[in-house]
């Protein structure tokens, strides 16, 4: 009987050369995974291609969510690769609760439903997307706002909850997790959860660094994911705002880039890896989505880099969340928490 393995890409990276982290249960994950949010400039097609692309050049571990709309496609991508010699084991998939699913009887279906689209027994991982049950229309403009929105109401998120621990107990998904948190809430599902987070996925990138929430997250014993790791460039302009700023124009960025040789973009992974999160950066362009996963393994920044890079955080939240506020003349802030209680 032959035995297929499958085929890596001459330049590619060798997966077991890429660092991993190890989460509360033993459980090892790539320390770099692929992003698959396409926004509105990149159809569903493309972002599946991007996957098999990656995963030739040596990514095994893949951000999904249900409403990027592309687990369908996704899924075709995995089943393929999946029958080309790599074990489910060797890969890891996340995928996301959206907004409008935090019902009771809407968590299981609905992580049923990535299952079967990702043509998948179980998840590595399954986060709730947000801390907010506010519903809107994938695309709508900034000033959108659901009349039944809500703020978190802690029972509400720990009756979600529960359903995500019986994910766990169902064996449909390994590990559940959180995003879009802020240390209050977290707090309050650390003191009742009976089936930990393994993760706080969160924006992180060198101008928006973090660092309170960071420190937190990795004392409870999680693990930092951080989405934007780039500063998401490639963003609709819905969700750009005049004060934001970019990560990959700022000039300690850019003499690092020009000293590796690499694109700003690779820095900005890079130092992402170094620090200790877990960055998931997007991209469609195999000459981009390679030399992401090439700086996980090549030699670290310096000691002054790293010490310049986190000199440089300019607190830029890019993605706001506009869209989930619950009443009129409320602030973005509001969504973050941003005096240490939790805003109702
Ligand atoms: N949990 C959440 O709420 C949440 C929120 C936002 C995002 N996410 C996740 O995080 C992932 C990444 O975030 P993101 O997509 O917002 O932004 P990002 O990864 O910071 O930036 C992606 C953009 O950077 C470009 N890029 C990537 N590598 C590059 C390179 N080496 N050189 C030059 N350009 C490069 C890509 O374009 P090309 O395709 O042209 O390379 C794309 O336009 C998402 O895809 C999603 O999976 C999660």
């Amino acid at each position: 009987m032959s035995v297929r393995t499958f085929p890596l890409d001459p330049d590619g990276v060798d997966p077991d050369a890429v660092p991993k982290r190890r989460l509360y249960t033993g459980a090892q994950i790539p320390a770099v995974g692929l992003g698959t949010f396409g926004s509105d400039s990149v159809t569903a097609t493309t972002v599946a291609e991007a996957v098999i692309g990656a995963a030739r050049v040596g990514y095994r571990h893949f951000d999904c969510a249900s409403v990027y709309r592309n687990e369908r496609e996704i899924g075709c991508s995995l089943r393929e690769i999946l029958g080309s010699g790599l074990s489910r084991e060797d890969l890891w998939v996340t995928s996301k609760l959206w907004n409008d699913k935090h019902g009771e009887q809407d968590v299981i279906p609905s992580c049923e439903k990535s299952l079967s689209d990702l043509q998948l027994e179980y998840l590595d991982l399954y986060l709730v997307h947000w801390p907010f049950p506010n519903h809107h229309p994938p695309g709508c403009d900034v000033h959108s706002r659901n009349p039944n929105a809500r703020p978190y109401i802690h029972e509400n998120y720990m009756r979600t909850w529960r359903q995500m621990e019986e994910l766990v107990k169902r064996g449909l998904v390994r590990h559940i997790g959180t995003s879009n948190m802020t240390i209050p809430k977290l707090r309050l599902l650390l003191r009742d959860a009976e089936i930990k987070p393994a993760v706080n996925e969160m924006e992180l990138h060198p101008h928006f660094q973090q660092p309170e929430l960071f420190e937190y997250v990795v004392s409870q014993g999680m693990v930092p994911i951080g989405y934007s790791p780039i500063g998401s460039p490639g963003r609709p302009d819905r969700d750009r705002t005049l004060d934001d700023t970019v990560d990959v124009e700022d000039p300690v960025i850019v003499a690092i880039a020009g000293r590796l040789g690499v694109a700003p973009a690779v820095v900005c992974v890079k130092w992402a890896v170094q620090r200790g999160q877990l960055p998931i950066p997007f991209s469609v362009k195999r000459r981009n989505y390679l030399a992401n996963l090439q700086s996980a393994v090549t030699d670290p920044l310096t000691e002054q880099e790293m010490s310049a890079i986190a000199g440089i955080d300019r607190n830029c939240r890019l993605i706001k969340g506009q869209v989930f506020l619950w009443k009129d003349g409320q602030n973005w802030t509001d969504l973050w928490d941003p005096d240490g209680e939790i805003v109702r």
